[in-house]
């Protein structure tokens, strides 16, 4: 613990506050006796922990593919972008897995065993996945201070619950990105907190947040939004910003990182993408090059945008990750990076709510990149194996609106991410256009045509704030089964837009 973080005056008032206390801890330091020395060993009559004897479970077998969408290497239905490939070694239908056996008792101190991984366990994580999640940002975003830590979180959502939290009293201003991840915007007036939008620039050339806009509004926040109080920290999505998949540059988080020094406040940095970068469009061939990879060091080197935490030399930056969407998101399991006096007030709030991450997800994902992929660098190969399938995908997506009529015609403009699972429509209306009314009758259009789209409004902080900036739809290459499918999902909203205009917007 450290006594001198410059930023403890932005810990709420609850946090900073909160105790904690568990009947089963010793008595205080203080009251120890003259001549005390407790004994080297123990025995446990005191917790309430069931021995791992009565645990149901002797051993669980994991077996991990090798690439993403493996076991459609033989079936031309599943996954059209990876049919009739085969990977290197191995019979496409006769697909080997990497077994990973976690036994209830391991002598391997890095391999969570069920004894522990069953077990109540450490409300930080476990410190298998901890040290896991250490070296991985040291590897790919390491700080640019040393006082910082980690914490397990179940998820980047309750990750961000942590985050508000630690850092929110009644009536603190966050600032926000104007189309944002809106579930956050309720844990923040959940503890009382205020989100205040901040503009964005929606082209696809841009880099998202206006930083103009943003200067402007913090030079001036006393006159433009009086009775608000000074902001507390800025949220952001940075890198494949969802909904609009844009990717703020390393220069641009430098300004930002500098007007947070200026006004004092935190970046919550939320990054459920970023690992999964994303080169240009690039007319898609049929299938996906399996030998074709990055290396990791190219990849950390040229691809990966680094995150705020790289630039951050305090303690002003609160990184929330993820492993829902680079493992699976029913493991409900992520993890935060911040000041270690932040991860110390979040761990006494996790100590009441969460208690901790769930066991089985930690003990399966430890194992599982430990095992199956080989550490850290394993970890990472099997993330350039996700994006360069996610790139793939994006490409057929993107190829079927380019080769549309409603692009052609300038109808609409397409954001093509550098990361990320979403990608934007943004649809050309003609000015003076009630883009509220028009979109609102355009949704009925898609939902007659048959595909699923997200409306950018529906993701605004403050839709009277961004009704003008709203004409826009996110879309995902992410739950498609093949490309098949995506490619009709492309085509049919493509034709919807075409009827749309031709119908003079009406429907
Ligand atoms: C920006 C953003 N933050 C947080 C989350 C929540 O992620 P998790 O599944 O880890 O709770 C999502 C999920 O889609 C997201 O897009």
């Amino acid at each position: 613990m450290t006594a001198d973080f410059e930023l403890s005056h932005l810990i709420s008032k609850r946090a900073a506050s909160r105790q904690t206390s568990h009947f089963s801890r010793g008595p205080p330091p203080k009251d120890t006796p003259p001549g005390f020395k407790a004994a080297e060993k123990f025995i446990p009559l005191h917790w309430g922990t069931p021995n791992e004897g009565f645990f149901p479970i002797e051993s669980i077998d994991v077996n991990v593919v090798d690439h993403p969408f493996q076991a459609s290497l033989g079936n031309s239905l599943t996954n059209a972008s990876l049919e009739a490939l085969s990977i290197s070694g191995q019979d496409s239908k006769n697909q080997n897995y990497t077994k990973v056996s976690i036994k209830k008792h391991s002598s391997d101190p890095d391999a969570l065993d069920l004894a522990h991984g069953l077990q109540y366990s450490e409300v930080k994580g476990t410190p298998e996945l901890l040290k896991f999640t250490r070296e991985f940002i040291t590897r790919t975003h390491k700080p640019n201070y040393e006082e910082w830590d980690t914490i397990t979180s179940n998820g980047a959502g309750e990750g961000l619950n942590k985050v508000v939290e630690a850092i929110l009293d009644p009536g603190d201003v966050v600032l926000v990105e104007e189309f944002t991840f809106t579930p956050f915007l309720q844990n923040i007036r959940n503890v009382g907190g205020v989100p205040v939008p901040i503009k964005l620039n929606l082209s696809h050339d841009s880099e998202g947040l206006d930083i103009e806009y943003l200067t402007d509004l913090l030079e001036n926040w006393e006159e433009l939004k009086p009775g608000l109080s000074k902001p507390k920290a800025l949220y952001t999505i940075p890198t494949g910003q969802n909904p609009t998949g844009l990717t703020q540059s390393i220069g641009l988080r430098r300004k930002v990182y500098a007007l947070a020094e200026k006004y004092d406040f935190f970046i919550i940095e939320d990054d459920p993408y970023g690992y999964l970068t994303l080169p240009s469009f690039q007319k898609p061939s049929s299938t996906i090059k399996l030998d074709n990879y990055l290396t990791v060091e190219e990849y950390l080197k040229d691809h990966l945008t680094p995150s705020y935490l790289t630039i951050d030399s305090k303690g002003s930056v609160i990184r929330v990750e993820t492993f829902s969407k680079l493992f699976a998101p029913g493991l409900r399991l992520g993890f935060i990076v911040a000041h270690e006096r932040i991860i110390e007030v979040m761990t006494k709030y996790s100590e009441i709510v969460v208690r901790s991450s769930s066991g089985t997800s930690q003990t399966i994902l430890t194992n599982v990149i430990k095992h199956a992929f080989g550490g850290v660098d394993g970890w990472l190969n099997w993330i350039l194996k996700m994006r360069a399938t996610y790139s793939h995908r994006k490409d057929i997506l993107l190829n079927t609106i380019y080769e549309s009529k409603a692009y052609k015609s300038g109808y609409i403009d397409v954001i093509d991410p550098h990361a990320g699972m979403f990608a934007s429509v943004i649809i050309n209306f003609p000015s003076g256009t009630d883009i509220e009314a028009k979109i609102k009758l355009l949704i009925f259009k898609f939902l007659h045509y048959g595909v699923g789209v997200v409306p950018g409004i529906n993701m605004a902080a403050d839709k009277e704030f961004s009704k003008e900036r709203g004409a826009f739809f996110r879309i995902t290459y992410a739950p498609a089964p093949n490309d098949q499918v995506l490619t009709e999902g492309g085509e049919l909203m493509m034709k919807a837009i075409v009827d749309f205009f031709e119908k003079d917007f009406e429907f």
